[in-house]
Protein backbone atom coordinates (compact mmCIF):
# COMPACT_ATOMS: atom_id res chain seq x y z
CA UNK A 1 0.00 0.00 0.00
CA UNK A 2 1.13 3.80 -1.15
CA UNK A 3 1.37 6.31 1.52
CA UNK A 4 -1.29 8.47 1.20
CA UNK A 5 0.91 11.94 -0.01
CA UNK A 6 -2.21 14.34 -0.54
CA UNK A 7 -2.91 13.96 3.47
CA UNK A 8 0.63 14.29 4.21
CA UNK A 9 1.35 16.91 1.46
CA UNK A 10 -2.19 18.84 3.51
CA UNK A 11 -0.59 18.11 6.72
CA UNK A 12 3.24 19.01 6.16
CA UNK A 13 1.66 22.58 4.52
CA UNK A 14 -0.05 23.05 8.05
CA UNK A 15 3.36 22.94 10.07
CA UNK A 16 5.22 24.89 7.91
CA UNK A 17 2.51 27.61 8.07
CA UNK A 18 2.16 26.83 12.37
CA UNK A 19 5.74 28.58 11.82
CA UNK A 20 4.07 32.23 11.48
CA UNK A 21 0.52 31.46 12.32
CA UNK A 22 -0.61 30.10 15.28
CA UNK A 23 -3.56 27.78 15.19
CA UNK A 24 -6.35 27.06 17.92
CA UNK A 25 -5.98 23.83 19.56
CA UNK A 26 -8.72 21.41 19.92
CA UNK A 27 -9.03 20.39 23.51
CA UNK A 28 -6.56 22.05 26.53
CA UNK A 29 -3.52 20.04 25.81
CA UNK A 30 -0.57 20.40 24.08
CA UNK A 31 2.24 17.92 22.55
CA UNK A 32 5.60 19.30 21.60
CA UNK A 33 7.93 17.60 19.89
CA UNK A 34 12.16 18.82 19.96
CA UNK A 35 14.39 17.88 17.59
CA UNK A 36 17.92 18.43 18.26
CA UNK A 37 19.11 18.38 14.93
CA UNK A 38 23.07 18.83 13.61
CA UNK A 39 22.19 21.60 11.30
CA UNK A 40 18.41 22.96 13.37
CA UNK A 41 16.80 22.31 16.50
CA UNK A 42 12.76 22.52 16.09
CA UNK A 43 10.34 22.57 18.33
CA UNK A 44 6.89 21.82 16.89
CA UNK A 45 3.75 22.02 18.87
CA UNK A 46 0.62 19.57 18.16
CA UNK A 47 -2.98 19.57 19.98
CA UNK A 48 -4.51 16.22 21.59
CA UNK A 49 -5.66 15.24 18.11
CA UNK A 50 -1.76 15.90 16.31
CA UNK A 51 -3.72 19.37 14.54
CA UNK A 52 -0.34 21.78 14.25
CA UNK A 53 -0.60 24.87 16.50
CA UNK A 54 2.07 26.50 16.71
CA UNK A 55 5.93 25.80 15.29
CA UNK A 56 9.66 27.68 16.06
CA UNK A 57 13.09 26.42 14.53
CA UNK A 58 16.41 28.09 14.88
CA UNK A 59 19.74 27.00 12.87
CA UNK A 60 22.35 25.64 15.54
CA UNK A 61 25.92 24.01 15.41
CA UNK A 62 25.61 22.26 18.77
CA UNK A 63 25.57 18.81 17.79
CA UNK A 64 27.31 16.37 15.25
CA UNK A 65 26.51 12.98 13.95
CA UNK A 66 23.63 13.25 16.36
CA UNK A 67 25.60 13.97 19.77
CA UNK A 68 25.73 17.15 22.15
CA UNK A 69 28.84 18.95 21.97
CA UNK A 70 27.94 22.74 23.26
CA UNK A 71 25.59 21.79 25.62
CA UNK A 72 25.05 25.37 26.77
CA UNK A 73 24.26 26.39 23.26
CA UNK A 74 21.79 23.40 22.90
CA UNK A 75 20.27 24.61 25.95
CA UNK A 76 19.97 28.36 25.50
CA UNK A 77 18.43 27.80 21.48
CA UNK A 78 15.67 25.07 23.10
CA UNK A 79 14.86 27.51 25.95
CA UNK A 80 14.52 30.73 23.46
CA UNK A 81 12.47 28.61 21.32
CA UNK A 82 10.22 27.56 24.19
CA UNK A 83 10.09 31.33 25.11
CA UNK A 84 8.70 32.04 22.16
CA UNK A 85 6.52 29.51 21.16
CA UNK A 86 5.11 30.28 25.00
CA UNK A 87 4.99 33.77 24.33
CA UNK A 88 2.95 32.91 21.42
CA UNK A 89 0.54 30.83 22.75
CA UNK A 90 0.43 32.27 25.96
CA UNK A 91 0.54 29.29 27.93
CA UNK A 92 3.20 27.17 29.60
CA UNK A 93 4.58 24.09 27.36
CA UNK A 94 5.31 21.21 29.59
CA UNK A 95 5.55 17.97 28.50
CA UNK A 96 7.92 16.81 25.14
CA UNK A 97 9.04 14.08 23.20
CA UNK A 98 12.26 13.90 22.32
CA UNK A 99 14.31 11.31 19.72
CA UNK A 100 17.73 10.91 18.78
CA UNK A 101 19.48 9.02 15.58
CA UNK A 102 19.71 5.04 15.64
CA UNK A 103 22.74 4.02 17.40
CA UNK A 104 23.10 7.48 19.14
CA UNK A 105 20.34 5.63 22.51
CA UNK A 106 23.91 6.41 24.37
CA UNK A 107 23.16 10.09 24.14
CA UNK A 108 19.78 9.99 25.01
CA UNK A 109 20.48 11.38 28.41
CA UNK A 110 21.80 14.53 27.17
CA UNK A 111 19.49 15.50 24.96
CA UNK A 112 16.93 14.58 28.07
CA UNK A 113 18.84 16.89 30.08
CA UNK A 114 18.52 19.55 27.29
CA UNK A 115 14.83 19.24 27.08
CA UNK A 116 14.70 19.32 31.45
CA UNK A 117 17.17 21.99 31.52
CA UNK A 118 14.88 23.97 29.52
CA UNK A 119 11.95 22.97 31.64
CA UNK A 120 10.42 20.70 29.76
CA UNK A 121 9.16 16.81 30.77
CA UNK A 122 10.21 14.42 28.63
CA UNK A 123 7.55 11.86 28.33
CA UNK A 124 8.61 9.85 25.40
CA UNK A 125 12.08 9.10 23.92
CA UNK A 126 12.40 7.46 20.62
CA UNK A 127 14.20 7.47 17.29
CA UNK A 128 14.14 9.71 14.75
CA UNK A 129 13.35 7.41 11.15
CA UNK A 130 10.39 5.93 13.71
CA UNK A 131 8.79 9.06 14.62
CA UNK A 132 9.05 10.23 11.13
CA UNK A 133 7.06 7.58 10.37
CA UNK A 134 4.33 8.51 12.88
CA UNK A 135 3.34 10.90 10.07
CA UNK A 136 3.85 8.81 6.82
CA UNK A 137 2.61 5.59 8.46
CA UNK A 138 4.27 3.31 6.04
CA UNK A 139 3.13 -0.39 6.27
CA UNK A 140 6.04 -1.39 4.35
CA UNK A 141 8.71 0.28 2.66
CA UNK A 142 11.66 2.52 3.86
CA UNK A 143 11.92 5.94 5.64
CA UNK A 144 15.12 7.47 5.15
CA UNK A 145 16.11 10.82 6.62
CA UNK A 146 18.50 13.02 5.51
CA UNK A 147 19.36 16.04 8.15
CA UNK A 148 22.54 17.91 7.60
CA UNK A 149 24.80 15.72 9.57
CA UNK A 150 23.01 12.10 9.02
CA UNK A 151 21.24 10.43 7.16
CA UNK A 152 19.05 7.89 9.24
CA UNK A 153 17.10 5.05 7.94
CA UNK A 154 13.76 3.05 9.27
CA UNK A 155 12.84 -0.61 7.47
CA UNK A 156 8.99 -0.80 8.18
CA UNK A 157 7.45 -4.47 7.75
CA UNK A 158 3.76 -4.69 8.07
CA UNK A 159 3.76 -1.12 9.56
CA UNK A 160 6.37 -2.22 12.39
CA UNK A 161 9.78 -0.51 12.38
CA UNK A 162 12.12 -4.14 12.01
CA UNK A 163 15.69 -1.99 11.65
CA UNK A 164 17.06 1.42 12.35
CA UNK A 165 20.33 2.15 10.89
CA UNK A 166 22.03 5.94 10.78
CA UNK A 167 25.01 6.61 8.44
CA UNK A 168 27.40 9.97 9.02
CA UNK A 169 26.29 11.29 6.05
CA UNK A 170 24.03 14.62 5.03
CA UNK A 171 23.32 18.32 3.54
CA UNK A 172 26.55 19.11 5.18
CA UNK A 173 28.47 16.97 2.62
CA UNK A 174 26.70 18.98 0.12
CA UNK A 175 27.22 22.50 0.94
CA UNK A 176 30.93 21.18 1.43
CA UNK A 177 31.51 20.66 -2.03
CA UNK A 178 29.64 23.01 -3.74
CA UNK A 179 32.04 25.39 -1.42
CA UNK A 180 34.89 23.68 -2.97
CA UNK A 181 33.63 23.26 -6.67
CA UNK A 182 32.64 27.45 -6.21
CA UNK A 183 35.46 28.18 -4.68
CA UNK A 184 33.43 30.40 -1.91
CA UNK A 185 32.66 29.94 2.16
CA UNK A 186 30.82 27.38 3.31
CA UNK A 187 27.92 29.94 4.35
CA UNK A 188 27.46 31.21 1.07
CA UNK A 189 27.71 27.76 -0.43
CA UNK A 190 24.48 26.65 1.99
CA UNK A 191 22.86 29.82 1.23
CA UNK A 192 22.88 28.96 -2.43
CA UNK A 193 22.00 25.26 -1.97
CA UNK A 194 18.76 26.49 -0.26
CA UNK A 195 17.65 28.72 -3.04
CA UNK A 196 15.41 26.79 -5.15
CA UNK A 197 15.98 28.44 -8.53
CA UNK A 198 19.10 27.54 -8.06
CA UNK A 199 18.35 23.68 -7.69
CA UNK A 200 18.83 22.90 -11.34
CA UNK A 201 22.23 24.27 -11.61
CA UNK A 202 23.99 22.65 -8.77
CA UNK A 203 22.66 19.18 -8.90
CA UNK A 204 25.06 18.12 -11.09
CA UNK A 205 27.33 19.22 -8.89
CA UNK A 206 26.42 17.67 -6.34
CA UNK A 207 25.58 14.17 -7.66
CA UNK A 208 28.17 12.46 -6.87
CA UNK A 209 27.85 12.87 -2.98
CA UNK A 210 24.19 11.95 -3.64
CA UNK A 211 24.62 9.09 -5.32
CA UNK A 212 27.11 8.25 -2.52
CA UNK A 213 24.37 8.38 -0.26
CA UNK A 214 22.05 6.26 -1.97
CA UNK A 215 24.15 3.57 -2.23
CA UNK A 216 24.68 3.65 1.38
CA UNK A 217 21.07 3.29 1.51
CA UNK A 218 21.17 0.65 -1.03
CA UNK A 219 23.00 -1.61 1.03
CA UNK A 220 19.85 -1.65 3.74
CA UNK A 221 17.42 -2.28 1.44
CA UNK A 222 15.91 -5.99 0.97
CA UNK A 223 15.27 -5.39 -2.84
CA UNK A 224 12.80 -8.40 -2.78
CA UNK A 225 10.60 -6.73 -0.59
CA UNK A 226 10.69 -3.03 -0.42
CA UNK A 227 8.77 -1.24 -3.17
CA UNK A 228 9.07 2.35 -2.05
CA UNK A 229 11.55 4.83 -0.59
CA UNK A 230 9.84 7.40 1.64
CA UNK A 231 12.41 10.35 1.67
CA UNK A 232 12.57 13.26 4.63
CA UNK A 233 14.90 15.76 6.14
CA UNK A 234 15.83 19.03 5.51
CA UNK A 235 18.36 17.74 2.39
CA UNK A 236 15.49 16.43 0.61
CA UNK A 237 13.82 19.84 -0.25
CA UNK A 238 17.44 19.36 -3.33
CA UNK A 239 14.95 19.26 -6.02
CA UNK A 240 15.26 16.48 -7.90
CA UNK A 241 17.27 14.22 -5.02
CA UNK A 242 14.56 11.60 -5.66
CA UNK A 243 15.25 11.02 -9.04
CA UNK A 244 18.92 10.49 -8.36
CA UNK A 245 18.09 7.58 -5.42
CA UNK A 246 15.28 5.84 -7.88
CA UNK A 247 17.75 5.76 -10.78
CA UNK A 248 20.80 4.38 -8.47
CA UNK A 249 18.79 2.08 -6.44
CA UNK A 250 16.06 1.05 -8.70
CA UNK A 251 13.23 1.80 -6.11
CA UNK A 252 10.49 3.79 -6.93
CA UNK A 253 11.69 7.00 -4.58
CA UNK A 254 8.98 9.36 -3.48
CA UNK A 255 8.79 12.39 -1.09
CA UNK A 256 5.86 15.56 0.04
CA UNK A 257 6.17 18.54 -1.23
CA UNK A 258 8.32 20.05 2.14
CA UNK A 259 9.65 17.19 3.63
CA UNK A 260 12.09 19.51 6.33
CA UNK A 261 9.96 19.48 8.98
CA UNK A 262 8.18 15.91 8.65
CA UNK A 263 10.73 14.35 11.78
CA UNK A 264 10.29 17.06 13.93
CA UNK A 265 6.25 16.99 13.81
CA UNK A 266 6.66 12.95 14.06
CA UNK A 267 8.12 13.63 17.36
CA UNK A 268 5.98 15.47 18.61
CA UNK A 269 3.11 13.06 17.57
CA UNK A 270 4.49 10.53 20.46
CA UNK A 271 4.52 13.28 23.20
CA UNK A 272 2.40 11.79 25.66
CA UNK A 273 0.09 13.67 27.52
N1 LIG B 1 15.69 24.30 0.45
C1 LIG B 1 16.68 23.47 0.72
N2 LIG B 1 17.38 22.87 -0.27
C2 LIG B 1 18.39 22.03 0.00
N3 LIG B 1 18.80 21.71 1.23
C3 LIG B 1 18.15 22.29 2.26
C4 LIG B 1 17.06 23.19 2.07
N4 LIG B 1 16.61 23.59 3.28
C5 LIG B 1 17.40 22.98 4.19
N5 LIG B 1 18.33 22.21 3.59
C6 LIG B 1 19.38 21.42 4.22
O1 LIG B 1 18.82 20.53 5.14
C7 LIG B 1 19.77 20.23 6.16
C8 LIG B 1 19.07 20.31 7.50
O2 LIG B 1 18.05 19.37 7.53
P1 LIG B 1 17.40 18.91 8.91
O3 LIG B 1 16.88 20.07 9.64
O4 LIG B 1 16.49 17.79 8.59
O5 LIG B 1 18.72 18.37 9.64
P2 LIG B 1 18.99 18.14 11.17
O6 LIG B 1 17.84 17.38 11.72
O7 LIG B 1 19.35 19.41 11.83
O8 LIG B 1 20.29 17.23 11.09
P3 LIG B 1 20.52 15.71 11.52
O9 LIG B 1 19.23 15.00 11.30
O10 LIG B 1 21.59 15.27 10.60
O11 LIG B 1 20.94 15.77 12.93
C9 LIG B 1 20.88 21.25 6.04
O12 LIG B 1 22.03 20.63 5.51
C10 LIG B 1 20.31 22.28 5.06
O13 LIG B 1 21.30 22.82 4.26
MG1 LIG C 1 17.26 15.39 11.72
Amino acid sequence: MKIDLERINAYMDRVEQSETTTFKPVGSKLKVGLDLGTAYIVLVVLDEEDNPVACEKQAASVLRDGVVIDYSGALRIVRELKAKLEERLGVELINCAIAMPAGTESSARTHQYVAEGAGFEVTEILDEPTAANSVYRIEDGVVVDIGGGTTGLAILKDGKVVQIEDEPTGGTHLTLVLAGNYHIPFAEAEQIKQDYTRHREILPVVKAVIEKMSSIVSRYIDKDNVDTIYLCGGTCCLTGIEGIFQREIGIETVKPQNPFLVTPAGIAMNCKL
